[in-house]
């Protein structure tokens, strides 16, 4: 299998780069993917063999698979992420720092003989469509074939990369182990990897635009060309280029009309994007169609019009399987049908996939994603939480005509939600583009899988803070330079799909249903309308709402809108610990702001509310 690859490319940084890495990792030889079928078929055919991948029925599920990670690679290791610049200061208070000198140092003693017995492979991928300009090319080296075929899906991935990047095109190195070399006679596992949490590195070298993982094969520690390239090292491209790269979804939205209206929309790790990206629009809304262009990531640039232009730099979906079901998002499950790896969900007896908010009754028997037996009266759940599906954007029946659109899709207004279940209402929109850049700074949310053991809320400034890969005091600036430099800032929303009720319970329906509140978005962008000043922002009444075909009154509807002035002021007083940390870093604008929303609740009733 050996190939020194001067039969694939004439990239000399690239193949110079290829050489010192096989001295470095020792593998046993080494592989140029040609991103083919053939290739795919044959690297899955091998890893069943292995046992790391279990082929699921080919009726039921053809061309698809199953694979079990170790129960110590499960998400996403956000303490074990690094941003190497320079000093501390360039990365900033929210990102771990380590001196990239020492860094690499150590790096270079992991990765020696880290691929010993294993094949080294290399993965040229595209982000973005093949040879668009606002594509950034990166190449992976890995040693591991479940990366592999997962980036073949996530990316542009194989030999027409190489052919677009050419003997001198520029690409990010992206250096991946999973950190478990075999020695002479050892025999495998079905999931290897370093098993020990404090010995996996997930490093990046922003100024270098270099990346090094090491120690996990799961999800953004080793697709890295998702949260590594795509958001990390391709923010700190965006801040120097004058551009944006967010962790957004980008949804067309079609009205009966015809007409189409754009928008990104950031939520944190596991709250909705996919459930947005891929939303069917409910009854009362006939003639309308929402398309789906991206579920996690827009790269977004100003056009030569003056319009901010977004692309989606993946291929595929790499999304939550828990919870996703036919009635919460039918999109992704037909998406599923087929040419679909999932990750740590249960096998059921007839050699299909389930997982906790699948449809119909809980299969009797399954095997848990440890591959253990489960039956419903298990007490513990048969799929991880963090469960994940890897399938084609393609395969997906809302998928934008134009999500491959070189150019890019017209964006008309960014979106910020967290997951908060108290103080915050379903929709308000900013006065402006600062007041904002403000509420998406101080985004807060509820802990997902990928931060366990965090506080149970955290601020998470434009659903960024696991994904800034610099400074995020001067990111904030970036986004107000960005907007104040644009004929024509779009509008920014704020939403809330998770208040709860005194017993707990969500007070909004969700999923389908927040296609009211994107009718109204789409209504303010048009200047069409209707909204109310309330302290947080413009906000609707409840007849600005398009209710048809949902049974919600308006006494509910006021509750779910309202402003608890007390509860709004501590959470801004709470803005001061948030913000303290930046230092002189810190925009002006921010405090400046968190002082006008503290003058508007002073002036506020004890509680602010639409009821008459
Ligand atoms: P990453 O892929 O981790 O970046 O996350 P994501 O934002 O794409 O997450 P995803 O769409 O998979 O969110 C999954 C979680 O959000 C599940 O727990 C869903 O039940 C929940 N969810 C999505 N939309 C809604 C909604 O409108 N209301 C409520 N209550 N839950 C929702
Ligand atoms: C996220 O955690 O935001 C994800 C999943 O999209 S992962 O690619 O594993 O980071
Ligand atoms: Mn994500």
């Amino acid at each position: 299998m050996t190939s020194s690859g001067r039969d694939r490319t004439k990239n000399a940084r690239l193949l110079a780069w290829v050489d010192e890495m096989e001295t470095l990792c020792q593998p046993k030889d080494v592989y140029w993917c040609d991103g083919s079928q053939a290739e795919y078929d044959r690297l899955c055919e091998e890893m069943v063999e292995a046992g790391t991948l279990i082929r699921l029925n080919e009726k039921k599920r053809p061309n698809s698979f199953l694979a079990r990670s170790h129960p110590s690679d499960v998400a996403r290791v956000e303490d074990r992420t690094f941003i190497c610049t320079k000093t501390p200061e360039e990365a900033g208070p929210t990102n771990n720092w380590t001196n990239p000198t020492e860094m690499k140092k150590s790096l270079r003693g992991m990765f020696n003989g880290s691929m010993k017995g294993r094949t080294m492979y290399v993965v040229p991928f595209s982000m973005g469509p093949l040879g668009s300009p606002i594509a950034h090319i990166g190449v992976q080296i890995s040693d591991s074939p479940y990366v592999v075929v997962n980036q073949r899906i996530m990316t542009r991935m194989g030999q027409p990369v190489l052919d677009v990047l050419g003997a001198d095109g520029n690409f990010v190195p992206c250096m991946h182990s999973i950190g478990a070399p075999l020695a002479e006679g050892q025999a495998d596992v079905p999931w290897p990897c370093e098993p020990d949490p404090e010995n996996k590195y997930i490093v990046h070298f922003p100024e270098e635009r270099a990346i090094w993982s090491y120690g996990s094969g799961y999800g953004g520690n080793a697709l890295l060309g998702k949260k590594c390239l795509a958001l990390r090292i391709a923010s700190a491209m965006a801040h120097d280029e004058g551009w944006l790269a967010e962790h957004m979804l980008i949804v067309g939205l079609e009205n009966p009309q015809g007409e189409k209206t754009y928008v990104a929309a950031a939520f944190p790790s596991a709250c909705g994007k996919t459930n947005l990206a891929m939303l069917i629009p409910p009854g009362g809304f006939e003639g309308w169609k929402v398309w789906t262009v991206g579920d996690d990531i827009a790269w977004i640039k100003p056009g030569d019009d003056g319009k901010l232009y977004a692309i989606n730099p993946e291929a595929g979906f790499f999304g939550v399987a828990p919870g996703t079901s036919s009635k919460s998002n039918p999109n992704a499950m037909r998406t599923l049908t087929a040419n679909s790896i999932f990750t740590n969900v249960a096998l059921t007896d007839d050699g299909d996939i389930w997982w906790e908010g699948m449809d119909g009754e809980p299969p009797a028997h399954a095997i848990d994603w440890q591959g253990n037996d489960w039956t419903p009266a298990s007490d513990k759940p048969a799929a991880h939480p963090n469960a994940r599906f890897t399938a084609p954007a393609e395969q997906c029946p809302s998928i934008d005509p134009a999500w491959e659109d070189p150019k890019g899709v017209p964006i008309s207004a960014f979106i910020f939600g967290g997951r908060l279940s108290r103080t915050f209402p379903l929709v308000f929109q900013a006065f402006n583009w600062e007041h904002g850049v403000y509420l998406a700074a101080t985004m807060g949310s509820e802990a997902t899988a990928a931060a366990l053991g965090q506080a149970a809320i955290r601020r998470d400034p434009m659903a960024m803070l696991p994904f800034c890969g610099y400074n995020m005091g001067e990111y904030w600036n970036h986004w107000l330079n960005f907007g104040a430099k644009l004929e024509d800032s779009p509008p920014i929303f704020r939403v809330n799909w998770f208040r709860k009720d005194a017993d707990g319970k969500f007070m909004w329906p969700g999923f389908g249903e927040n296609m009211r509140v994107l009718q109204w978005i789409v209504d303010r962008i048009k200047d069409r309308g209707h909204g109310v000043k309330s302290p947080f922002g413009w906000m609707p009444r409840y007849e600005d709402l398009n209710w048809t075909g949902l049974d919600y009154g308006k006494a509910l509807f006021n509750d779910l809108m309202e402003i608890d002035r007390g509860a709004a002021l501590s959470e801004a007083e709470t803005q001061t610990d948030h913000f303290k940390p930046f230092g002189n870093r810190l925009p002006k604008e921010m405090e400046q702001q968190r002082q006008e929303l503290i003058a508007r609740l002073e002036r506020a009733p004890e509680v602010w509310s639409m009821r008459d």
